[in-house]
C-alpha cells in the first residue's frame, strides 16, 4: 500500500476542496418593525464532498443560512470558512440554484447556461452548455426564452447553469420544488451522478424527507424562532438507495420526529 502525500487524512482520490466551517452566533434582520433573529448558534462543519441536506418548517432560517454560504449575505455574527478561507462575498467556487429560478429573460435558455463560462473558448462553452442542457432534458428548448418555459423547466434550466461552472460548492434551495414527482425522482437521481462525478461538496435546502434521506450523507434538521440546529442525522447507506428499503424508512422515520418533537413541543 502506498503512503498518502501531503494531507494524511485525506483518502486517495477523495475530494481535497470544498471543506465548509460554519460558525454563526447569531443572524439579525433589522427593520422599520423592529429586529428578528433568524438564526442562532449555527455550527456545522462540511467535509469536502460530502452531501448535506437541510430541512425545517418555513421561516426556520434556510435560506438565509444558504445565502450567507454564498457569500450574498455577510452582516451576521460568526464566521463561515470555505477551505480555510472566510466567505467575505459571492465566489465562482459557489454555484447556487435559488427557490425561484431567476434566468435572465432577455437570454435564451442556451445563453443562460453558458453565462458565467465566458472564461472558456467558444467550443468548451458549447460543449458544456449541450452536455448540461442534454443532463436536464432541454436540449430542444435551447433557443427558447425563460417566459416561454413553464416553472419546472425555467428551474432546471437554473440547475444546469449552477453545474455548467462546476463549482466546489454547489448551494441548492428547493430546487426540485416545482416539479412533477416523476421529473423529481429523475432530477435527483442525476443530481447525485453529477455529484458523484464531479465531487463537490452540496448543501441543499428541501422539504422534502424522503429526497434529504435519498440524497444526503448528512440530514441537518432545523427548527425556528430563532433558526437553530435541532438535530444532524447521518444516513450511513450506500447509493443508489431504496426508497422502500427498512433503514431507508427508519431514518426517514427519525427525521420526521425531530422535525414533529419541535412542533409538538
Ligand atoms: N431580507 C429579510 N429581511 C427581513 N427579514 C427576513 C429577510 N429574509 C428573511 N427574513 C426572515 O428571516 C426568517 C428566516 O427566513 P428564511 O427565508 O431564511 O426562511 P426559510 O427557512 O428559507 O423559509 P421557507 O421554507 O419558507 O423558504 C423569517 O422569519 C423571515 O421573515
Ligand atoms: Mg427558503
Amino acid at each position: 500500500m502506498e503512503k498518502a502525500k501531503g494531507n494524511e487524512l485525506t483518502p486517495r482520490g477523495a475530494p481535497k476542496k470544498g471543506a465548509l466551517h460554519i460558525a454563526i452566533a447569531r443572524k439579525k434582520f433589522v427593520g422599520s418593525q423592529g429586529s428578528l433573529t433568524a438564526l442562532r448558534d449555527i455550527s456545522l462543519r462540511i467535509r469536502p464532498g460530502e452531501f448535506v441536506c437541510i430541512v425545517g418548517g418555513s421561516g426556520c432560517g434556510k435560506t438565509t443560512l444558504l445565502r450567507i454560504l454564498a457569500g450574498l449575505e455577510t452582516q451576521y455574527e460568526g464566521s463561515v470558512f470555505l477551505d480555510g478561507r472566510r466567505i467575505a462575498g459571492p465566489d465562482r467556487n459557489r454555484g447556487m440554484v435559488f427557490q425561484e429560478h431567476r434566468l435572465l429573460p432577455w437570454l435564451t435558455v442556451r445563453e443562460n447556461v453558458a453565462f458565467g463560462l465566458s472564461r472558456l473558448s467558444p467550443a468548451e462553452r458549447s460543449g458544456k452548455v449541450q452536455h448540461y442542457l442534454d443532463l436536464v432534458g432541454l436540449r430542444s428548448f435551447e433557443r427558447q426564452y425563460p417566459h416561454q418555459l413553464s416553472g419546472g423547466m425555467s428551474q432546471r434550466v437554473a440547475i444546469a447553469r449552477a453545474l455548467a461552472g462546476r463549482p466546489e460548492v454547489l448551494l441548492l434551495d428547493e430546487p426540485f420544488a416545482s416539479l412533477d414527482a416523476l421529473t423529481r425522482i429523475r432530477m435527483q437521481a442525476e443530481l447525485l451522478q453529477v455529484w458523484q462525478a464531479e465531487r463537490s461538496t452540496v448543501v441543499l435546502v428541501t422539504h422534502d424527507i424522503e429526497e434529504a434521506v435519498y440524497l444526503a450523507d448528512q440530514v441537518v434538521v432545523m427548527s425556528p424562532q430563532p433558526g437553530t440546529i435541532r438535530n444532524v442525522l447521518s444516513v450511513d447507506l450506500s447509493r443508489p438507495r431504496e426508497r422502500t428499503n427498512h433503514q431507508f424508512n427508519r431514518i426517514r422515520r427519525a427525521v420526521l420526529d425531530e422535525l414533529l418533537a419541535h412542533a409538538l413541543a
